[in-house]
């Protein structure tokens, strides 16, 4: 029998970064019970490391913008792939939810005339991203945090959640563990929100941190939620390549939205040869507009030039520095030049105060003087729980999902900036779905010891195991295949290999083994990650081998084209007798009156 504290709350939100601190947030105002748990500490969540700002149609710099025109980017970076519902609620809503963070003490940059000041950023047809310096993620969770604290959220830290519980088939809580000491504890709960982000744990550059390692995936699938668009992993275009511990940290899209240049090792702004042949010009002729754009930039005027190459999408950005580095056109640690020392020094510290401190601490180099080199890290997956757009139900009663956890807002590529907006849209509407869901529920609900007892078990078996795997090399063995078999570019034969090797590291789990007691043992705990890790991994693997076409982030060598076809559903996968079973499932199609808003985005565009 296990032994393990007991806590009782109408709703238990898991995950403490943006999304999860809005939904708790927002199901406490609705007066219902609320624990918030985090796997690290309060206000360290990975949020804090989305730097460049939180897209939201507030048109305060471009007053052509609104929420129509977002509508239309997102779903176009997204390939089309886009649950509908989920990017015009986020396009809708985010200019309110930034005022309200606003209100609630956010201080951003500002315009000239006190409004909140908006940047440039990939695919974002206007100027759109509100920021604070490259600081944004950290001001969001410092403003949701005390919000939350002084609305009497109680709130669990160093806490890791490894199984929800069941009555019938309702969620009825959760069992997990307290990190420092192992001690176990039960949270009994009517509504579940998952809000844990994603899985960048699983490759080996990836700008994720620690906590990232696909715990409310792999929940979510064993409680028998959908995943959906898993093959669909953002590589962001810049994370650090150099010095070999800081390898894959991000380096902001604010970089780039700032004016910073793409070189390679000849000097070449080699962007301008990755753009669509029809928009291509001579270089020089390039070189002049792009010029034009910055200086306005600079100025904050208007200007008819295009934005430069280097604010393409994610997806295209990435593709082209894997290319120019395989080519050999890269720098002498295996990135690309990004450079925006040409600009005023004064300007690029208040501008990008983080990144100059950054580069500064760990890399030795003064941004203002020398170009960074940067390459593409792992950044955030587009796939996740299938959630009802509206409330983030997912099909498990009682169980909502939040965030970067969550899949379908984003399609088959995120914008940048969409997510710190995905986090407050969608985390208040499942924060007030799991509320009303919550009090809808006339009794606690029974949870059976049989249950604890299994989670109980699972935990501890590798500590009663001698002389058996290690996880640490079993997660090194892990990353290598997902950069290896399933990276930014894949085909057929090296997917269906990297699965089959996916198949022994599961079964490697069942004999890792560790050392120590529950006290302060950090090989122990991965034991338990690593499981929800390869849970993700194989379900990216399986995915993107079924998916035979290119579509945004997902790059085959065997597929180059999109297939219209393969736009009418998502790939899901789910769990049937302890397998992974996946299916393609028809996407909901959209209603007329927003596909109307692509003609109309066309004329606007010819
Ligand atoms: O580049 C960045 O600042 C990251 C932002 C994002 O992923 O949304």
């Amino acid at each position: 029998m296990a032994n393990y504290e007991i806590h009782e709350y109408d709703v238990l939100v898991v995950g403490a970064g943006g999304a999860g601190l809005r939904a708790a947030i927002e199901a406490s105002a609705q007066g219902v019970s609320v624990a918030l748990v985090c796997k690290s500490l309060l206000g360290k969540a990975h949020t804090v490391m989305a730097e460049g700002g939180i897209a939201a149609a507030l048109s305060n710099v471009d007053q052509q913008d609104n929420w129509e025109t977002h509508f239309c980017d997102t779903i176009s970076g997204g390939k089309h792939l886009n649950n509908w519902r989920m990017a015009q609620l986020h396009a809708q809503e985010s200019p309110e939810r930034v005022r309200e963070l606003e209100r609630w003490g956010a201080v951003f940059d500002r315009t000239s005339d006190g409004q909140i000041l908006q940047r440039a950023f990939g695919g974002h047809k206007w100027k759109r991203l509100c920021h604070v310096g490259d600081r944004t993620g950290l001001e969001m969770i410092r403003t949701l945090q005390d919000r939350g604290v002084h609305q009497g959220i109680s709130v669990y830290m160093e806490c890791t959640i490894t199984r929800l519980l069941k009555d019938g088939e309702k969620i009825a809580g959760a069992f997990g563990y307290f990190r420092q000491d192992g001690r176990y504890v039960v949270f009994k709960a009517k509504a579940v929100v998952l809000a844990t982000g994603g899985a960048g744990r699983s490759y080996p550059v990836t700008s994720n941190s620690w906590e990232y390692t696909g715990d409310g995936h792999a929940l979510a699938y064993e409680a028998g939620a959908d995943l959906i668009d898993m093959e669909f992993v953002q590589f962001h275009p810049t994370g650090m390549v150099w010095p070999p511990g800081v390898r894959g940290l991000l380096v902001t899209e604010g970089v780039r939205g700032e004016g910073g240049l793409l070189r390679n090792n000849a000097g070449e702004r080699f962007m301008f040869r990755y753009l669509p042949e029809s928009t291509r010009k001579d270089y020089a002729e390039n070189e002049e507009e792009s010029k034009r754009w910055v200086d306005a930039v600079l100025k904050g005027a208007k200007t008819e030039a295009r934005r430069p190459p280097e604010l393409s999408t994610r997806d295209n950005v990435a593709r082209a520095i894997y290319l120019e580095v395989k080519e050999g056109k890269g720098t002498p640690h295996g990135g690309v030049f990004l450079d925006i020392s040409y600009l005023n020094s004064e300007r690029v510290k208040k501008k990008l105060p983080s990144m100059y401190q950054q580069f500064k601490d760990l890399a030795d180099v003064d941004i203002t003087k020398q170009p960074m080199e940067v390459g593409p890290t792992m950044h955030y997956m587009m796939g996740g729980v299938r959630v009802d757009a509206d409330t983030a139900a997912t099909r498990v009663p009682g169980l909502f999902a939040a965030g970067e956890v969550s899949g379908g807002m984003h399609g088959a590529n995120r914008l940048g900036g969409n997510s710190l907006s995905d986090l407050i849209v969608f985390g208040r509407r499942a924060g007030a779905g799991a509320a009303e869901y919550a009090a809808g529920q006339e009794d606690r609900l029974q949870v059976s010891e049989d249950q604890i007892n299994a989670a109980a078990e699972e935990l501890e078996a590798p500590l009663t195991k001698k002389g058996g795997s290690s996880p640490y090399e079993l997660q090194r063995s892990l990353q290598e295949i997902m950069g290896e078999h399933v990276g930014i570019f894949r085909e057929d034969a090296v997917l269906a290999a990297g699965i089959a090797k996916l198949e022994e590291i599961k079964e490697e789990l069942k004999t890792v083994s560790i050392s120590g007691s529950k006290l302060y043992n950090p090989g122990w705990h991965l034991c338990r990650d690593l499981k929800n890790m390869i849970i993700c991994s194989e379900a990216i693997a399986r995915s993107a081998l079924a998916r035979t076409e290119s579509r945004g982030a997902h790059s085959r060598l065997d597929y180059p084209d999109t297939d219209p076809e393969q736009a009418k559903f998502n790939i899901a996968i789910s769990r049937l007798d302890g397998v992974m079973k996946l299916e393609k499932t028809p996407r909901p199609e959209m209603p007329a009156d927003l596909k109307k808003l692509f003609e109309k985005k066309e004329q606007t565009n010819a």
